[in-house]
């Protein structure tokens, strides 16, 4: 049975998915009893050289939504609008829509789920999170009956990139973004990656599949990557641990706590081999154990591949008469503030080597309750270093201590402090 495909989008993955419609249409028919038929692929650029034939592209974005031969939609144009816009539109008049684009269902998921409801069709979008790794569909299916603990992300390719690439070769922050941005890993303008907001979009995403909870990706706690200096992601190895971009989300003391910041991760932690652009999301549950979701987060194989999957279980879904439920099911679980999140820090501070002060900043982590688990020196005179890492402690008491830190006389400066991965909630 025939179904028509209409695409907003062909460049990386558009190019891909309408190349991969066509290659693949008799083997896609015979796997899943379902015809896609590619029908438009709506561009900007109507010149540009694209991987399938110039007789499917128009720039008329609308038309391709409204063409009666197209009854499933995919999105994959990126941005807020006019993608969201025409998303409720394609929704609004009964056709499946299919989506990569985390930041527009980031910033506008629960409309765009409750508009799929009020009309009765799927919205589907596997490869938001994760690019070409199964995960969105394991998570709100395979793992529907398991009362999750925490979910702990890579899923920011760029950032894993550039922290891999510090680590291999020593070399300082802007001297490896600038060989990514050459190599192709990282874009012109990073600040999305390397500050973490994309990064937040997912947290939210993952947030909400695993425990129904929606945290717009503004409200969650983002640190980027742009702050870590090699020489911690050195002296971190010397004591047992890697530097990760982690999106975590987790159950916290009844509410949901999501946040995403640089984090040391022990090296024998499977997140910890996860190198280079790929992305990896690690699922505790109490029933389930630990799950590593592994595999490439980008480029426009992987997620095409994935956009693939969701276009076929759409159109499968659309010939039975049938949908499948929006992924993430919202319900009234609250958010825990980020200052109530207990963890355990690495600080670095450089002192001056003289008699006392180990004491006075003992007693300034007292002051505040936080207990310190280890310490070592590098260094003697007025170039010591002081590495510490404190036992799990709440966020708003590490930060209280280290601004108390920064002003003793003692310390020349606070250079780095950097949360450790807790053991399992
Ligand atoms: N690339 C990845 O590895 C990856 C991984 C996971 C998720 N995603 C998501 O997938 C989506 C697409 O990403 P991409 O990398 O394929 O982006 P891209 O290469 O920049 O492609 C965007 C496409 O949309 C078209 N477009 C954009 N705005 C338009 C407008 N106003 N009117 C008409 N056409 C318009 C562009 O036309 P022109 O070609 O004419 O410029 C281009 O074909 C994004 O939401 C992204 O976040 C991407």
């Amino acid at each position: 049975m025939r179904v028509g495909v209409g695409v907003l989008g062909g460049g990386t993955v558009g190019g891909t998915l309408a190349r991969k419609l066509l290659a693949e249409r008799e083997n896609i028919a015979a796997k899943s009893g379902v015809e896609l038929e590619l029908v438009k692929v709506a561009v900007r650029d109507l010149d540009r050289e694209r991987p399938f034939p110039a007789e499917y592209v128009t720039d008329d974005l609308q038309s391709v939504v409204d063409d009666p031969d197209v009854q499933l939609v995919v999105e994959l144009m990126g941005g807020i609008e006019p993608a969201g816009d025409l998303i409720l539109r394609a929704l609004a008049a009964g056709k499946p829509v299919v989506t990569a684009n985390k930041a527009l269902i980031a910033e506008r998921g629960p409309e765009i789920f409750e508009a799929a409801t009020a009309a009765g069709v799927s919205i589907l979008f596997e490869a938001a999170v994760g690019g070409g790794i199964p995960l969105i569909r394991p998570l709100s299916e395979s793992l529907a009956g398991e009362r999750l603990n925490r979910l702990l992300g890579i899923v920011n390719g760029t950032t894993n990139y550039i922290l891999s690439a510090m680590d291999a070769d020593g070399a300082p922050y802007a001297d490896v973004l600038a060989e990514a941005q050459r190599l192709g890993y990282a874009e012109a303008d990073p600040t999305a990656d390397v500050g973490g907001g994309d990064a937040a979009a997912k947290a939210t995403i993952l947030a909400g599949l695993a425990f129904g909870v929606w945290v717009g990706a503004d409200a969650v706690h983002t640190e980027g990557i742009d702050g870590i200096d090699t020489l911690d992601i050195e002296f971190a190895r010397d004591l047992g641990y890697c530097v990760k971009l982690l999106a975590v989300a987790e159950s916290v003391n009844g509410g949901v706590s999501v946040r995403v910041h640089p984090t040391l991760v022990p090296l024998d932690h499977p997140l910890a081999n996860v190198r280079g652009a790929h992305n990896a999301v690690f699922v505790e549950g109490p029933d389930i154990g630990d799950l590593l979701f592994m595999g490439p987060g980008a480029g426009g194989g992987p997620t095409a591949t994935a956009v693939l999957g969701d276009v076929i279980d759409a159109a499968r879904d659309l010939l039975a008469g049938t949908r499948v439920a929006p992924r993430i099911k919202l319900g009234e679980g609250s958010v825990v503030p980020f200052g109530e999140i207990s963890s355990k820090w690495y600080i670095r501070l450089e002192v001056a080597d003289a008699p006392g002060v180990l004491a006075q900043i003992a007693g300034v982590f007292g002051e505040h309750g936080v207990s310190i688990m280890s310490v070592w020196q590098d260094g003697r005179g007025d170039d010591a270093t002081l590495l510490l890492v404190t036992h799990d402690a709440p966020e708003a008491a590490h930060q209280a201590a280290v601004r108390a830190l920064d002003g003793l006389d003692t310390v020349k400066q606070v250079a780095a402090a950097i949360r450790v991965i807790s053991p399992e909630p």
